[in-house]
């Protein structure tokens, strides 16, 4: 069993999740799952204190859940990375394409290239050279100093990491199917410091985006308009969230332009890619993330979008006993990407 059983690690700046599945079983099945909160600054840190803390409590987490095995897959946060879909390549052999990314990454990497890892997948490749031959691919360029730190932390935590990838790589394997019948999707991924949104077409990824705008700005409104202090802000967000007839609208208020800033952000980013991508219409918004459960989320973007939009739910495709399917059933967006983790295959 153990050779097929992995741990998915989403290590958040609010808290840390971790999934355990055994994906040999088909389909895959939950061993354990749990989280714990973040220490701050936590991940957001460089300090060797800071992220020993860190270190302290993923151990203390693993401790808790017990897994049979080390194995763990980790992600690595979609706004400290850089991704493009490159559009316009020839037909490429494999050496020509390496070098071609190359190129490509000097344009959106902010960075000088030698201290970023790049990663790619393509989304077309002709079958031979032509006239109008192309190659399309999805180019990941990741901080080599954030890839030490990562695998820094999961070392520190006594973890054997055997695969990295992106947050949104992840959430997408766990949300939407990889069929050509499955609609191009929007993924929202509210956590608590950022919002981060992929197109998901055929399995692919194509765009992704990042803001700094999450939950927690949701919270400090919420304290400041109310004069609350963090925690009853916190709960007052998660009972009454935009619910527009509690309170006397006063909390849909407080949260409505910051919510705004995060649709606002959905609509630019499906224009940019039906601009590019006629023949993929976006069809459906699926959101996710600890912010998704937000009380009266949904039916606000379904307004504002005009699409149909559905909260995450991870657990559809795994197995498990129904009594922990109905448990998980009000956070269940909350473990996407450590679901989408735990199910890499090798
Ligand atoms: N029921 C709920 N309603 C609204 N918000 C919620 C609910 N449950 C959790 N949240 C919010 O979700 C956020 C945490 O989500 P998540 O765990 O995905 O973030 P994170 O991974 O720690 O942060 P980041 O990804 O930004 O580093 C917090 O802001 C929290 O207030
Ligand atoms: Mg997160």
């Amino acid at each position: 069993m153990s050779a097929q059983t992995r741990i998915g690690l989403d290590i958040g700046y609010s808290s840390t999740k971790a999934v355990v599945l055994n994906q040999g079983e088909n389909p895959a099945r939950l061993i354990s799952l749990g989280h714990i909160a973040s220490p701050q600054p936590g991940i957001m840190s460089e300090s060797e204190l800071d992220l020993q803390a860190v270190a302290g409590a993923i151990k203390n987490l693993i401790e808790e859940i017990n897994p049979p095995v080390k194995d763990t897959v980790i992600a690595l946060p979609e706004q400290k990375i850089f991704t493009r879909v490159v559009y316009d390549l020839p037909f490429l052999t494999d050496e020509e394409l390496g070098q071609a990314i190359r190129y490509a990454a000097e344009e959106f990497v902010p960075m000088p290239i030698a201290e970023v890892n790049l990663y790619y997948q393509v989304i077309f490749r002709s079958p031979k050279k032509e006239a109008n031959s192309r190659t399309v691919v999805f180019v990941i360029a990741a901080p080599k100093a954030l890839i030490d730190k990562y695998l820094k932390i999961a070392q520190m935590a006594d973890l054997k990491v055997v695969a990295i990838e992106t947050e949104m790589i992840a959430a997408a394997r766990a949300l939407v199917s990889f069929s050509v019948y499955s609609p191009t999707t929007l993924l929202i991924q509210m956590g608590a410091t950022n919002t981060d949104y992929a197109i998901v077409s055929d399995g692919l990824i194509l765009l992704t985006r990042s803001i700094a705008t999450g939950g927690g700005a949701l919270t400090r409104a919420i304290a400041q308009s109310f004069s609350f202090e963090m925690s009853q802000a916190e709960e007052y967000k998660k009972v009454y969230g935009l619910l527009e007839d509690q309170l006397e609208g006063k909390l849909f208020k407080t949260l409505k332009p910051i919510i705004d800033v995060i649709a606002n952000e959905a609509k630019r980013v499906i224009l940019a890619h039906e601009t590019q991508n006629r023949q993929r219409v976006v069809k459906r918004v699926v959101l996710t993330g600890g912010s998704a459960h937000l009380p009266g989320l949904v039916s606000y973007f379904t307004n504002f979008l005009g699409l149909e939009v559905q909260e995450a739910d991870p657990w559809a495709a795994i197995n498990m006993d129904p009594a922990m399917k109905s448990k998980l059933s009000g956070e269940a967006a909350f473990y996407s990407i450590a679901v989408g983790l735990a199910l890499k295959p090798d």
